[in-house]
Parts: C-alpha cells; sequence; structure tokens
C-alpha cells in the first residue's frame, strides 16, 4: 500500500522540510502533466543536493580517466594496455571499475573500435593503428555512487570522413544538450539529436540509449534518440541521466557478437561514433556532470 504523504510530514525528499514548504508544489505540478498523459518521473529518480554531490564526486574519477587518455592514448596501444590502466586508475582513486563483472561484463572499460558501435571487449589483440577513432566508456563508483561517460579519440591521420563522424556525433551530444531543462520532455532532446546526425546523413542507433544514473549504473529513464519533440519522459530538476548517441556512417542496423552477446557492431561495417555525457536537470536548466 502507498501511503500519501500529509501536508505537514517531513518531504520525501531528505531535506527535512514540511512538504507543504518542499516538494508539494512540484508535485502537484507533475501530477498535472500526467494528466495530459505524459510520462513522469518517480521520487527516485529525482537526486537531492547530499546524492548530487556524491555523484559529482564520483564523476571525478571518471573525468580523470578520460583525460588521461586525451593525453596518453596513442598508435601501438592495445585496448588491453587501456583496460588495465582505467582500473589503475580508478581503484588508486579510491573507487570501483563500474563495467567489472556489471552483469558478467569481464572488463573494466569498453573499448569500441571504428565499426564497434558499444560495449568493446578490451584485448591485447586489438592494437590501435593510424586512422582507428576508438570509443573509451568509463563508468565509476565512488561510495556506492555512479559516474557513466565515454569519449571519442582519433589514432593518428584519421581520414577526413571518420573525423567528420566523430566530430558530427559530438555536436549531437551538444544540441541534444541545449534541450536539456526542467520541465521539457526528453523527445526534445532526442528529436534535436537525431535531426542533427540525419541532416549529416547519418544514421541513430535505436536499440540501445542513454539512461538514469547515479544511485545506480542503469536506472530509468531509458534515454532514446528517435524520439519527438513534446513526447517522452518529462524533466525535472534532480534527474540525472545520460546522453549517449551512437551515431552510424551507415545504416541504423547493429548486431551483436555471436559468442559474447556484448559487443555490438554495425551491421554494414561502417564506422560508428558515440560521446556520452552524464547530465543533472537544475531548476534553471542543467549541468553536465560528467563527459
Ligand atoms: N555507458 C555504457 C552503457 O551505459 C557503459 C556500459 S558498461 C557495461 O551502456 F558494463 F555495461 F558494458
Ligand atoms: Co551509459
Amino acid at each position: 500500500m502507498k501511503l500519501k504523504i500529509g501536508r505537514n510530514d517531513p518531504c520525501w525528499c531528505g531535506s527535512g522540510k514540511k512538504y507543504k514548504a518542499c516538494h508539494w508544489d512540484f508535485d502537484a505540478r507533475i501530477a498535472l502533466i500526467r494528466a495530459q498523459h505524459h510520462k513522469v518521473p518517480n521520487h527516485k529518480m529525482i537526486k537531492n543536493p547530499e546524492q548530487i554531490e556524491k555523484i559529482r564526486e564520483s564523476c571525478r574519477i571518471n573525468i580523470a580517466i578520460l583525460d588521461y587518455f586525451d593525453e596518453h592514448i596513442h598508435e601501438g596501444m592495445t585496448t588491453a594496455e587501456i583496460d588495465r590502466t582505467v582500473y589503475d586508475i580508478t581503484t588508486r582513486m579510491g573507487g570501483i571499475p563500474a563495467p567489472l563483472h556489471y552483469e558478467g561484463y569481464p572488463y573494466s572499460v569498453c573499448t569500441s573500435v571504428n565499426d564497434q558501435v558499444c560495449h568493446g571487449f578490451p584485448s591485447e589483440n586489438v592494437i590501435l593503428k593510424s586512422g582507428d577513432i576508438v570509443n573509451i566508456d568509463c563508468s565509476t563508483i565512488l561510495n556506492g555512487y555512479f559516474s557513466d561517460s565515454s569519449r571519442m579519440y582519433c589514432i593518428g591521420e584519421v581520414s577526413p570522413e571518420k573525423k567528420r563522424l566523430v566530430q558530427v556525433t559530438k555536436e549531437c551530444v551538444e544540441l541534444g544538450l541545449k534541450e536539456v531543462k526542467p520541465w521539457g520532455f526528453l523527445g526534445d532532446m532526442g528529436q534535436a539529436v537525431n535531426d542533427h546526425a540525419r541532416a549529416n546523413g547519418y544514421s541513430v542507433v535505436r536499440e540501445i540509449g542513454g539512461h538514469g544514473v547515479g544511485l545506480e549504473f542503469h536506472e530509468d529513464p531509458w534515454v532514446g534518440y528517435v524520439t519527438k519533440r513534446g513526447t517522452d519522459m518529462l524533466m525535472v530538476p534532480g534527474m540525472i541521466f545520460t546522453i549517449e548517441p551512437m551515431i552510424n556512417m551507415g545504416r541504423a542496423d547493429v548486431c551483436t557478437h555471436e559468442d559474447n552477446d556484448w559487443e555490438i557492431f554495425t551491421d554494414d561495417g561502417r564506422p560508428s561514433a558515440q560521446w556520452e555525457i552524464m547530465v543533472l536537470v537544475t531548476e534553471d536548466g542543467h549541468e553536465v556532470l560528467c563527459w
């Protein structure tokens, strides 16, 4: 049975204030929007300032790792070496790599090269060579709080076509981010991502999306990029989710590695790019927590 909180009871958010002086109006506003048949967030998706601060601390490790590779990734490096480095930096900073043993995932990080869409397994056999584009997708647990973000890295001399894919994918995230504000809809962001990808002749992967994050690795909502403006879940202050579109140079279809059921590739073998940021919806817009 769900007990209703009284106006004078402590607010569900943990602020210690009375409900009527805290999230009462906020909940009433959400209820009105729900009545208009929109998907709306539940209380678990709304983080309080203490939680947000803990999540920020986790993000610092994630950012430090991606910054490290901005400086140090090079031709001849294996993706297994990237995996070891991620493990070392994370644990040295007091964290745990979130992917390790996550639903059986066997490594500390995902490294997805060229036609690999996401969840690439680091390997001694994958030696980065000039012309490769690689996504390093890093996720961290610190004191029980989660962070998750990824960047693209260009190795040596990358063709103009692949460089443009990497650049446009980044722009997709930036344009999507501009749409993140309270009382808007996730579809506003999704459509911005999709429109920009398609205007550039690219396609957007449909099957894999972003997600809520912070108290768990993958929380609700699921965040897609084939949604339309004014649809999908309502965004409200305190929500944290990732924007992590996978943009393909060719067709949108993807396939999964037969042996491990993790690694995702483009069906047509053409390159794919992805950037991932973690964003907090604030009272007047958004804050990027991790990128
Ligand atoms: N950013 C990726 C995601 O949310 C991280 C995947 S790690 C894995 O799917 F362990 F799930 F592979
Ligand atoms: Co993610």
